[in-house]
């Protein structure tokens, strides 16, 4: 199915994550090659998405832009606008989840357990009483940029001095002492799987940038070791979470385990990185589904609202 559609591959964007987009993108175009699809790869950048749009005819297209503009609901509104079928969650979905501050009233709003959290301003974080530590984040950032974890007053007065600039609005959240843990998903709706959960274990302090896009800052362990009653909890809840918030075709859900063994539920990606040492198809990879596999199954997935 799909192998005669004029399928546009959309990559590359003006976010912080552009680079990891075009590798994304290059993976996911020489994957559809492969499995004979007529699949075009574009760059895009804001100098040509008008005309490269227009031009090109697409039946269909497969989003891999991560990031501000790419994975927040903007592009994803240029294609509903367009009446072009797009891979991944549409624009409510992908602003609800690149929103730190939504995300946390859905999360609390259902009950879906998630650290303890308060929001401040520029003007207020200094003025009010934290309860050190906390981890900061900006409202709409994504790859760690701006997140930090804070010990004291001190710590918080040097960040908004370096990084209040970043936003108007940060989440602090209550810092957790644990073991952290993603869980890609496949599908949509009822129809959707989790894949096997990974754990991350980051060399720094935390997940930061640094640990994302440095070889061999981070060790990556699929499927976790942890015990299979775990697995299935933080499976069933990145799942719920997934479909409460209406995610489609694929996306990632970060938590954290505490030391206490409760599940705390970070953050759903759903615009996750593509290339193929990524971690969904590292996930994916180890539930016997290869890359390729992985690539049809996200694009036939986006084909059934055709
Ligand atoms: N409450 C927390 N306690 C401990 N570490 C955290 C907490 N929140 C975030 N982190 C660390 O910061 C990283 C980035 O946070 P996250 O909320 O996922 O933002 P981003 O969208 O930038 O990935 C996480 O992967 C984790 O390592
Ligand atoms: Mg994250």
């Amino acid at each position: 199915m799909g192998k005669s559609l004029n399928i546009g591959v959309i990559y590359g964007g003006w976010s912080s994550e552009r680079e990891v987009s075009i590798r994304s993108g290059k993976n996911v175009l020489n994957a559809l090659a492969k499995r004979e699809y007529n699949a075009r790869g574009i760059n895009i950048t804001k100098g040509n998405i008008k005309s490269v749009i227009c031009n090109n005819n697409f039946d269909t297209v497969f989003l891999l832009t991560h990031g501000r503009g790419g994975e927040d609901g903007t592009i994803q509104g240029l294609f509903e606008a367009l009446d072009i079928n797009y891979t991944g969650s549409d624009v409510t979905s992908s602003a609800l989840c690149m929103d730190k501050i939504l995300t946390k009233y859905f999360f609390s709003s259902l009950s879906l357990p998630t650290p303890p959290y308060k929001i401040v301003d520029t003007k207020n974080a200094l003025k009010e009483k934290q309860h050190f530590p906390v981890v900061i984040k900006p409202r709409r950032e994504g790859s760690s940029v701006g997140v930090s974890i804070l010990d004291d007053e001190n710590d918080l007065r040097k960040y908004m001095k370096s990084y209040g600039n970043l936003s108007t609005e940060f989440l602090l959240e209550q810092y957790i002492e644990g073991r952290e843990f993603t869980c890609g998903i496949i599908g949509t709706g009822d129809r959707a799987i989790a894949l096997p959960v990974l754990e991350i274990r980051p060399k720094n302090k935390f997940y930061d940038y640094e640990a994302k896009y440095t070889k061999g800052m981070t060790e990556f362990i699929v499927p976790a070791r942890i015990p299979d009653s775990l697995s299935s909890e933080i499976k069933e809840l990145s799942l719920s979470a997934y479909r409460s918030a209406g995610c489609r075709d694929f996306g990632r859900a970060d938590s954290i385990v505490s030391t206490e063994g409760e599940i705390l539920l970070l953050e759903i990606n759903t615009l996750p990185g593509m290339t193929d040492l990524s971690d969904l198809p590292m996930e994916a990879k180890a539930a016997g589904i290869s890359y390729e596999e992985l690539v049809e199954k996200i694009l036939l997935s986006s084909l059934k609202r055709i």
